[in-house]
């Protein structure tokens, strides 16, 4: 099994560069899927979600190849049946976007209940609906939703409330339909805009992503492009908080200003100093940390995927934060392994009190999810002494090379093999 071991307590310095978005990516190579020629993607994140979404297409019948570590060919007219393979798909949550796109192409779609972060229960009850409002039918058939349609039909879509994946499915479904889809209380994210881009590149007719109302007018044909993934937003915030936490001086570079607005302003909020250029922000320390407030919002709010990350930040603020996610059912199971490093952090169901401590310790921990890992790297470089990091795994999924990233800003992190308990019982 493989950890981080980190020697914590020294600051980062130096520069880094962001890799393209995991949440973009995902959606992104899906959509190949609606694409009538071959297609190539440019900066797409080294990351295991992405080389399961890979593997998919390929047992599915669609060509796939690296052009570089982050650059994709994708020729998918090889697919026949809209079916995703179950093993691969109920471990990731982007699986529910074949859905969408299998259904857009095929008028069918056949895959796994889908998996991803434990963050609580994740239903697709608002992917679902989009789908019928356009005229599919679903059943469940072996763990498996089974959509199909025998035609796809424009309509207005209302969500119940704002929904990435639901939003993206919707515009997956539509973009083929026939005539006009209004999507309503749609999500604002970067990667919908760039998956919009990305389509309409293609020759779809698409309009509003970005802003609460989206408007689709379906397309017969979407010709092959290439085309370049947006940097992640998430990737840049979490070392933007990891320089903060170290008391750095870190340039990350490679992003969009723009797109990292609310975590600037918490950062700032909190006394760390800021500075934006054209396409990177400098980040560095000069005076103690302050507490704050924070709650999670749809985009342009502050992102529930920074949570765990800033919240590990507060440990090591003067005072008392007030931390407020309800974006997920419970996103605070790190908790109980930041306890372990010495912070003094009450959880309340969507709401966790945060006593700023002087220091943390070094300890053994685990990464529970994909941010909750990230969140464990950021305390375990602030933290004085040694922390090793177990599941691994999971942040492997959303961060390309971050053990190389991080040593290049100075950091002592090295990944170590270390047999976990029932390897060493066998290895008795
Ligand atoms: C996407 O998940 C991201 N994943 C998540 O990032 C991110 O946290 C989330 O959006 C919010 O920004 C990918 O893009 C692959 P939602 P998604 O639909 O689409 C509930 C990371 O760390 N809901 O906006 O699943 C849902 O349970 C990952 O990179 C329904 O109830 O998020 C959640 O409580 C973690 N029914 C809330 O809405 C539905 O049909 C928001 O979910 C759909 C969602």
């Amino acid at each position: 099994m493989e950890k981080f071991v980190i020697h914590g307590g020294k600051p980062l310095h130096g520069t880094v560069q962001i890799s393209g978005a995991k949440n973009a990516a995902v959606a992104l190579v899906a959509a190949t899927i609606l694409c009538d020629e071959p297609c190539v993607l440019e900066n797409v994140p080294e990351i295991s979600d992405i080389t399961k979404c890979m593997k998919i297409l390929r047992e599915m019948g669609a060509e796939v190849r690296l052009l570089d570590k982050n650059t994709i060919y994708f020729d998918t007219k090889g697919i026949e049946k809209p079916e995703v393979p179950y093993e691969l798909a109920r471990t990731m949550r982007a699986s529910c976007y074949f859905l969408g796109t299998l259904l857009g192409r095929f008028h069918e779609a056949f895959v796994p209940m889908p998996g991803g972060c434990d963050l609580g229960d994740r239903p697709i009850d608002q992917h679902l609906k989009a789908f019928k409002a356009l005229g599919a039918s679903d059943e469940i058939v072996n763990g498996a939703n089974h959509v199909t349609a025998d035609e796809l039909v424009g309509n207005q879509i209302y969500f119940d409330f704002v929904t990435v994946g639901a939003t993206m499915n919707a515009i997956f479904a539509a973009v083929k339909a026939k005539g006009l889809t209004i999507i309503e209380n749609a999500a604002k994210e970067p990667h919908i805009v760039d998956l919009a881009n990305f389509l309409n590149s293609m020759g779809a007719d698409i309009r509003g992503a970005g802003t609460d109302v989206i408007k689709i007018r379906g397309v017969d044909y979407l010709k092959g492009v290439t085309y370049a993934t947006i940097p992640d937003q998430i990737e840049a915030g979490t070392y933007m908080v990891a320089a903060a936490a170290t008391k750095g001086d870190v340039v990350i570079a490679n992003v969009i200003p723009k797109h990292l607005e609310s975590i600037t302003a918490k950062l700032r909020k909190v006394g760390v100093n800021v500075e934006e250029s054209d396409e990177s922000v400098h980040v560095w320390v000069d005076g103690p940390l302050m507490k704050t407030s924070i709650k999670t919002m749809p985009h342009p709010g502050f992102p529930t995927d920074m949570q765990p990350q800033f919240s590990t930040l507060l440990t090591l603020a003067e005072g008392t934060s007030i931390v407020t996610d309800d974006i997920f059912d419970n996103r605070f199971r790190y908790v109980a392994e930041l306890r372990r490093m010495g912070a003094d952090i009450s959880v309340d169901g969507k709401v966790a009190v945060i006593q700023g401590v002087g220091k943390l310790k070094g300890a053994p921990v685990v990464a529970t999810d994909l941010r909750a890992g990230a969140a464990m790297v950021i305390a375990g470089l602030a933290a004085e002494g040694t922390t090793e990091i177990d599941n691994i795994f999971y942040i492997e999924r959303g961060y390309e090379k971050i053990d190389e990233k991080l040593r290049g800003l100075g950091a002592d992190i090295q990944r170590v093999y270390k047999p976990d308990a029932n390897e060493m019982e066998l290895s008795g």
